[in-house]
C-alpha cells in the first residue's frame, strides 16, 4: 500500500527495491517517525543498533527547510546512539534523518543507481526502439512486483523491454516476425548474459501459448508498412494470448481494442516533454 503524504514522497508498507523504478532515487527503510525528536532519539536507544562504517545524513527535500546547523547538530545526536564505528568519507552504511512537514522521519538509506542504466549500451537497436526508461515503467506496470507472472513481448523488436523484464527478474520472452530483427534481439539478450533462446522469431497471430501479460509495442506505419487492419490484427491475436495488455501506440486506439474484447482500464499520453509534438500513449487493458 503506498500514501501519497508528502507530494513526492511516498509511505509504503511494500519494501521495494530502490532500482526497481527509473522514479524512484531513494528509500528510507524507516525505523521511526515522530513530530516530537526526543521520541526519535529514544526509539534509536531502544533499537540497540550496530553498524560499521556508519555515516548519518540529514536527508534534504523539497518540501521542509531545515537549517544546515540544525541538522548536523541532529544527526549527530543520532550518531550516538549508535554503536559501531563512524566513518564520514566512505561509509559503508547510510542513515537517513530527514524532517517532511512536522514529521521527523529515520531510518536506513538506500540510494538509487541507475542500474537499468546499462542496456542503454547494446549492441543492437533501431529508430522504432522505446528508451530504457518507458521500458523498464512498462514491466513495472506489467508485472506489478508480482516475479510469478509470465510476460511475453510479442512484437519485442530489439527486446528493449525482454531486457528490463529480465533485470529485474521476471519470467518474460519476446518474439518477432522479423529474422533479422529476433537475431539482433537474441544477440542483445547474449550481451548481457541472458538466455538468448529467450526470443524466437514468430508472428503474434499464430503464435500458441497463453501468458499472464503481454506488453506490445505496436507496430506502427512510421518506420515499419503495416495497414491498420494487420495493427487490429495484432491486437486481437493478443486477446488470445494474456489475460492482461499493456499497450503502447502512437495514436488512440480505444475502438480497435475495445473491439477486440479487451476492458481499458487505463491510459495515459506519455511525453517525453511538454514541448514535444507526438507522445505515445499506454493502455492498461484487460
Ligand atoms: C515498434 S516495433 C517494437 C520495438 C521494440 N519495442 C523495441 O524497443 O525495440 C514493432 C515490432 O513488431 C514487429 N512485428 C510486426 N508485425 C508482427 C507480427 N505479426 N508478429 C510479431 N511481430 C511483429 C516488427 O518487426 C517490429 O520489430
Amino acid at each position: 500500500m503506498f500514501h501519497n503524504i508528502f507530494q513526492q514522497y511516498y509511505l509504503s508498507n511494500k519494501d521495494i527495491d530502490v532500482n526497481t523504478s527509473v522514479f524512484m532515487k531513494g528509500k528510507i527503510d524507516i525505523w521511526a517517525m515522530d513530530e516530537d525528536f526526543e521520541k526519535i532519539l529514544e526509539k534509536i536507544k531502544d533499537l540497540n543498533l550496530t553498524y560499521l562504517d556508519f555515516k548519518v545524513i540529514y536527508l534534504k527535500n523539497t518540501l521542509t527547510h531545515v537549517h544546515y546547523q540544525e541538522s548536523l547538530k541532529k544527526c549527530q545526536d543520532v550518531s550516538w546512539y549508535i554503536d559501531g564505528s563512524v566513518n564520514m568519507a566512505h561509509p559503508q552504511n547510510i542513515i537517513a534523518l530527514t524532517k517532511l512537514e512536522k514529521m521527523w522521519i529515520i531510518g536506513y538509506y538506500r540510494h538509487g543507481i541507475p542500474s537499468w542504466m546499462k542496456h542503454d549500451s547494446k549492441p543492437h537497436t533501431f529508430s522504432n526502439s522505446l528508451d530504457i526508461r518507458l521500458a523498464r515503467t512498462l514491466i513495472n506496470i506489467a508485472g506489478e512486483n508480482d516475479k510469478t507472472k509470465t510476460i511475453i513481448d510479442p512484437c519485442c523488436g530489439m527486446a528493449t523491454v525482454v531486457l528490463e523484464g529480465l533485470a529485474l527478474g521476471y519470467h518474460i520472452k519476446g518474439f518477432d516476425i522479423s529474422r533479422e530483427i529476433s537475431w539482433k534481439a537474441r544477440n542483445n539478450l547474449i550481451y548481457f548474459g541472458y538466455d538468448g533462446m529467450l526470443i524466437t522469431k514468430d508472428d503474434i497471430n499464430l503464435h500458441q501459448g497463453h501468458y499472464d501479460v503481454a506488453i506490445i509495442d505496436i507496430p506502427y506505419n512510421l518506420y515499419t508498412p503495416i495497414t491498420h487492419q494487420q495493427q487490429c490484427a495484432i491486437i486481437q491475436s493478443a486477446r488470445r494470448l494474456c489475460d492482461k495488455l499493456v499497450l503502447v501506440s502512437y495514436e488512440k486506439m480505444d475502438e480497435e481494442i475495445q473491439e477486440a474484447g479487451f476492458f481499458i482500464k487505463d491510459c495515459v499520453l506519455r511525453k517525453k516533454t511538454e514541448y514535444v509534438k507526438f507522445g505515445r500513449y499506454i493502455y492498461v487493458c484487460y
